[in-house]
């Protein structure tokens, strides 16, 4: 085992907070089953105490046992997808307290496939609670370079993973009310859970538990940004008078004054996609433009990320 990494399950131990990288983002992790380290990790994220938060394990035998009653589908999704980019909200065990679930009678489990992660859990032995590593609000980071500039002094330790795989993210299911329901939408789609799961799965309720990923306003920029239909860029940039930074898939306009080109396609785009509104929320514009990508279901974790960015 690397020294930092044993280092880092040691923080973790004494109730510390450590940065770490994931396949989906970088995590701030604190040991779950303590509730002031979990205290501490609310306090560095800024993040309201009633908001749940995921716990990550080494492998679904050891998530599992943080929830009761765990359905088929649970075991279906675990087999597929475990390792990887996706969380399962179930009825929570005797071991998981109230203060990683925001105070309901559900939790959510995830076993992260990136290998430092996965060294981390191993090392540390239990579940690590951990959010994305940014303030409560802001886009999540997808470098350990982006984690010291949201966090700085609050966090003791930032592993380096390199750069997120996925980008953004997991993939939220919740199967603690019977017919699954799709919380999150990410790298993981709908039809690939639909296929697994062989049933329908259905788009989050108004009722369903409450999880900040659901707030209107999240993941944001601070620059005011837009999302605009592809055909309509053209018409918007004409009228246009402040300085303006791009999102999109074309060539660069001339009449602009900072452009980022993202790929045509769901998997490289999204991989890309917190570190270019980072980019232009820092070049100094009066707004951010993006173009809006297809309505398809493979679109739909980087749709949901830039309607949320742009509400
Ligand atoms: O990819 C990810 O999931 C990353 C990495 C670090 O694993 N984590 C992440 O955590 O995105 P966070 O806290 O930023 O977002 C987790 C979402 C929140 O919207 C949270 O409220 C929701 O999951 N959540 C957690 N437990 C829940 C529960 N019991 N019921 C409903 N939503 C829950
Ligand atoms: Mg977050």
């Amino acid at each position: 085992m690397s020294p930092e990494i044993q280092r880092a399950a040691e923080i973790l131990k004494r109730g510390g907070l450590v940065g770490f990288p994931t396949e989906t983002v970088y995590g701030l992790g604190a040991d779950a089953s303590s509730r002031e380290a979990v205290a501490r990790l609310y306090a560095a994220k800024r993040r309201p105490a009633d908001h749940p938060v995921i716990v990550h394990f080494a492998d679904a035998e050891s998530a599992f046992s943080w929830a009761r009653d765990v359905p088929d589908s649970a075991r279906k999704l675990a087999a597929k997808f475990w390792p990887g980019p996706l969380t399962l909200i179930l009825k929570r065990s005797a071991k998981a307290g109230d203060f990683v679930t925001g105070g309901q009678d559900t939790i959510g489990l995830r076993v992260p496939a990136h290998p430092v992660a996965q060294a981390l859990l191993r090392a540390f032995g239990g579940g690590i609670a951990a959010p994305s590593a940014n303030r409560f609000g802001a886009v999540s980071p997808t470098t350990a370079a982006h984690v010291r500039a949201d966090l700085g002094e609050d966090v003791a330790l930032v592993l380096d993973g390199g750069p997120s795989e996925v980008g953004i993210e997991s993939t939220i299911v919740d199967l603690s009310g019977g017919a699954p329901v799709l919380l999150r939408p990410g790298r993981i789609t709908r039809p690939e859970l639909e296929q697994v799961l062989g049933t329908p799965v259905s788009e989050r309720r108004a009722d369903s538990p409450r999880h900040s990923g659901g707030l209107e306003r999240h993941y944001a920029p601070k620059t005011p940004a837009r999302l605009v239909p592809p055909h309509e860029l053209d018409r918007e940039i004409a009228r246009l008078k402040d300085k303006v930074a791009v999102l999109a898939f074309s060539r660069p306009d001339e009449r602009v004054e900072y452009w980022l080109r993202l790929p045509r396609e769901p998997v490289g785009y999204a991989q890309r996609l917190y570190a270019a509104l980072r980019e232009l929320d820092g070049a100094g514009c009066e707004s951010i433009l993006i173009e809006a990508p297809p309505e398809t279901p493979e679109w739909a974790g980087v749709r949901d990320r830039l309607v949320r960015a742009t509400t």
